[in-house]
């Protein structure tokens, strides 16, 4: 068998393809971002013809930089940001329109309009979400609407959906020359349209946005020994290689950081912050505002799964900073500014640009900056910024230990962000728990390339994954208990502001 496995991670701003051995050790790596298409406020847009082209440099590249072929690896993985829209004519090749990122608001009426309606809570009970903005489905019902000549493509057969692992691997495999049309549970879970318990598509959810089924694409396990195809020759791997392995970006870091077992969880920071419990086989049902979501499916096994709290904005907070105040020059700076002050200075800042998510779930509530003072700097907006982060992950926490009574002793995290060392400081100060980074920050790639490796015998077993884990960094908590409860409640008191705006 070859020695490696390859990942491709296509996330919200970049795509990335990885190299792994069978330690999980990185044998190559290629990035290359992409464009934020902002057409107006609250719409967030990709070029779906650019992802594909960027994913394949990354593979190219990636591949001769580390003087490897398609023939050294034994498999390929893909995980991808989750719940983006892309709608292609199978016929031609060619997106309808910009794939439609999972941070769009456009589909605020669409989706307040199901709970008036009472389609609201049988979403909640099929699909384990609330109707948002946040997922697939109010997006293609705006595309059908919207786009001229999409509806009739759709009842011919012609215009189909996928997340943007389905548009890469119908790319990969070929696409108007065969190309498969497939997702995993983990990704059709993000969609409204996938009932948790047969893992299918619904005819009574597809019917509340007026979708044909003959769209979507079929649902096969992430971990997936047959394969989904294989890639081609002519291709940007010069060669064929079994597609074995689909995740969602979130539920792959899961994989990642071996959260294999009921009770495990992990929190990546990434443009926004997904935290996410193992519940093992259980379906366990949210009374605070998490989502329940498919965490894996390996092969003919029973599908895992786990409770997510999904917040929209942390590491975007801090490109914020960067690109519209130009208050610090990249991500690294904004640790060096906020670690001029020793605190915020009394500024609370809740940066609640598509919304909130979790536990709030109110896409109308928009950003507030609160506490300012004349004494307030660059420094104490910064150090907000971080605190915020760290303060979102807080709200998810506590609803994730009412939810399921695990009390959380320590938290594995993993994403851009943890590069930030006062931010995660701040984050182990917050939560009152020790915060554990590993060896191999790059969780989510990795994950995708276990679940691809598993399928075909790399992995013999997920404990050779959990030997593969180990620790890179810790942080424990430094604040008492009041300063702990007194920051809180601050916090809080900010979110209630974001809220009072709409109101
Ligand atoms: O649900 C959205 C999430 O999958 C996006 O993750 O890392 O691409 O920002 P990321």
């Amino acid at each position: 068998m070859a020695d490696f496995v390859g990942a491709v991670d296509q996330g919200t701003t970049s795509s990335r393809f990885m190299i792994f051995d069978h330690e999980g050790n990185e044998r190559g790596k290629y990035q290359l971002e992409h464009e934020q298409i902002l057409p107006q406020a609250g719409w967030v847009e990709h070029n779906p013809v650019e992802i594909w082209e960027r994913t394949s440099s990354v593979i190219k590249t990636a591949l001769g930089r580390a003087g490897l072929q398609s023939s050294d690896l034994a498999a390929l993985g893909i995980t991808n940001q989750r719940e983006t829209a892309v709608v292609w004519d199978r016929t031609t090749g060619r997106p309808y329109y910009n794939a439609i990122v999972w941070q769009d608001t456009r589909t605020d009426r669409i989706a307040s309009k199901l709970d008036r309606e009472g389609k609201g809570d049988v979403i909640r009970r099929k699909a384990g979400i609330p109707p948002a903005t946040y997922f697939s489905a109010g997006k293609v019902q705006w595309i059908l609407e919207n786009v001229d000549g999409v509806r009739a493509a759709a009842e011919r057969g012609d215009a189909v959906f996928g997340n943007t692992d389905s548009w890469l691997l119908w790319n990969l495999t070929g696409g108007t020359d065969g190309g498969v049309h497939v997702t995993d549970p983990t990704n059709a879970s993000r969609t409204m349209l996938m009932d948790l318990e047969t893992l299918d598509w619904d005819d009574e959810l597809l019917s509340f946005f007026d979708i044909p089924r003959q769209m979507l694409p079929e649902i096969k396990p992430s971990s997936c020994p047959t394969g989904y195809g294989t890639t081609l020759r002519t291709g940007p791997l010069a060669g064929e290689v079994l597609l074995t392995g689909d995740l969602g970006d979130q539920q792959a870091a899961m994989v990642g950081q071996v959260c294999l077992a009921p009770g495990e969880a992990k929190n990546t920071y990434g443009t926004g912050n997904f935290m996410l419990l193992n519940t093992g086989e259980e379906l366990v049902r949210s009374e605070s505002g998490l989502l329940t979501t498919v965490c894996y499916q390996f092969g003919d096994a029973k599908p895992v799964y786990a409770l997510e709290g999904s917040i929209a904005v942390t590491g975007s907070a801090v490109q914020w900073l960067r690109d519209q105040l130009g208050i610090i020059s990249g991500a690294a700076q904004s640790e060096a500014l906020a670690r001029q002050v020793p605190d915020s200075g009394g500024v609370y800042f809740v940066p609640a640009f598509s919304g909130l998510f979790a536990p709030y779930w109110r896409s109308d509530a928009r950003g507030a900056i609160v506490g300012l003072s004349r004494f307030n700097t660059n420094a104490h907006l910064a150090r907000a910024t971080l605190e915020a982060i760290c303060y979102q992950s807080k709200d998810v926490v506590d609803a994730m230990e009412k939810d399921s009574g695990v009390h959380l002793e320590v938290l594995k995290v993993d994403g851009g962000v943890t590069a930030n060392d006062l931010c995660m400081q701040i984050q182990a100060d917050v939560l009152g728990v020790e915060v554990s980074k590993p060896v191999v920050a790059e969780t989510t790639a990795l994950g995708a390339a276990y679940a691809a490796g598993l399928a075909v015998g790399f992995w013999k077993d997920t404990d050779e994954l959990r030997q593969n884990w180990n620790e890179d960094r810790r942080w424990s908590p430094a604040w008492d208990d009041t300063q702990r409860s007194e920051g809180h409640a601050q916090w809080k008191k900010a979110v209630d502001r974001t809220l009072d705006w709409v109101d």
